[in-house]
């Protein structure tokens, strides 16, 4: 008999994603079932509920997704869900809050790629500031690009204390260290791109955060990089398909959000793919979003 595979979709806000939604479908799942309100609390009972509803070699035919807006929260839900499991009653897992994982693990590999090919450069070479930090995408590519050695500062757009708040949970909960700035007005932006290798903007939709004039503050600058389609761009002058071409008025070479997208996609689909093809249960992070999209970059 050939299972049905069922995608329980949990997460902590109002509304499931539609955009995972489809996603989920058009990677192959047979029904997928959003849960909504979903607290960590709530984790432990939904999984187990999940589990002993089929046979242990359904488990990879059964997955749980979390979605939400935030990560510490969907990483913990991860590890409340991985914690349900009682062998050899296993599910799959994966997390990507808001997309933030996929997006994340596409626009640092994407980096990684063009600083490769452009400039004989790893990520372990360079400094890295990310606006846009406090939001669940800039929050991920923070980590993504610490955890591979690049000397990260992320800005701030509301002062210095919630980005303060970022770093120390970063380094507790990850090890690595992330260094907070003030990007509350222009002068204050201008600082904190002056010695800035990459530039990397995950602000809100339609918001842009770097005009053209800072972008002269950032003499070094070797790759500006900005996953906001929605006009304006975050970094002024970014097209929404560059994909390594030079950014006007600077030296260094732009990416665009429909090029990141495209590699987020691809990832995204890939993960929820590899669940469904999996022959045992498996649990996928940002680590392998970032490790697929990697493979996926060009
Ligand atoms: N290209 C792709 O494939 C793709 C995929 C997914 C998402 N995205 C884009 O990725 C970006 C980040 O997503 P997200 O979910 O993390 O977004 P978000 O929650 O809307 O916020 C992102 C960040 O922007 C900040 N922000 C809000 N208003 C601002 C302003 N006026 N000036 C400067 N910063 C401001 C937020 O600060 P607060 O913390 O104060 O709100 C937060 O740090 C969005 O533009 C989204 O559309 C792209």
């Amino acid at each position: 008999m050939t299972r049905k595979t069922i995608l329980h979709m949990l997460t902590p806000l109002r509304q499931m994603s539609p955009f995972d939604v489809n996603m989920a479908l058009d990677a192959g799942y047979d029904a997928v079932v959003p849960y909504t309100d979903v607290g960590l609390s709530d984790v432990g009972n939904l999984v187990q509920d999940a589990i002993f509803s089929r046979p242990p070699d359904a488990g990879v035919a059964t997955g749980i997704f979390l979605a939400g807006k935030d990560a510490p929260t969907a990483l913990d839900m991860l590890d409340a869900a991985r914690k349900a499991m009682v062998p050899p009653f296993e599910i799959s897992v994966f997390a990507d809050p808001a997309g933030s994982f996929t997006t994340a693990a596409a626009m640092v590999a994407k980096v990684e790629k063009a600083l490769a090919r452009h400039y004989d450069r790893t990520l372990a070479d360079v400094s890295v500031a990310i606006f846009g930090a406090t939001g669940v995408v800039g929050y991920c590519t923070a980590v993504i690009a610490a955890k591979e050695g690049a000397r990260v500062t992320i800005v701030g757009h509301d002062g210095l204390r919630r980005v303060e708040d970022i770093a120390s949970s970063i380094k507790e909960r990850f090890g690595v260290t992330v260094t907070p700035a003030d990007g509350s007005d222009d002068a204050k932006k201008g600082a904190a791109i002056e010695g800035a290798n990459v530039l990397l903007a995950a602000a809100k939709a339609g918001v842009q955060v770097i005009s053209s004039a800072q972008l002269r503050n950032a003499p070094d600058l070797l790759v500006a990089a900005d996953v906001n389609a929605v006009p304006p761009a975050g970094i002024e002058g970014l097209k929404v398909n560059a994909n390594g071409e030079p950014l006007e008025g600077t030296r260094a070479i732009g990416i665009g959000p429909l090029s990141i997208g495209n590699v987020k996609y691809k990832t995204q689909s890939g993960l929820f793919v590899r669940m469904l093809k999996a022959e045992k249960p498996i649990i996928l992070d940002f680590q392998d979003a970032f490790s697929l999209a990697r493979d996926l970059a060009k």
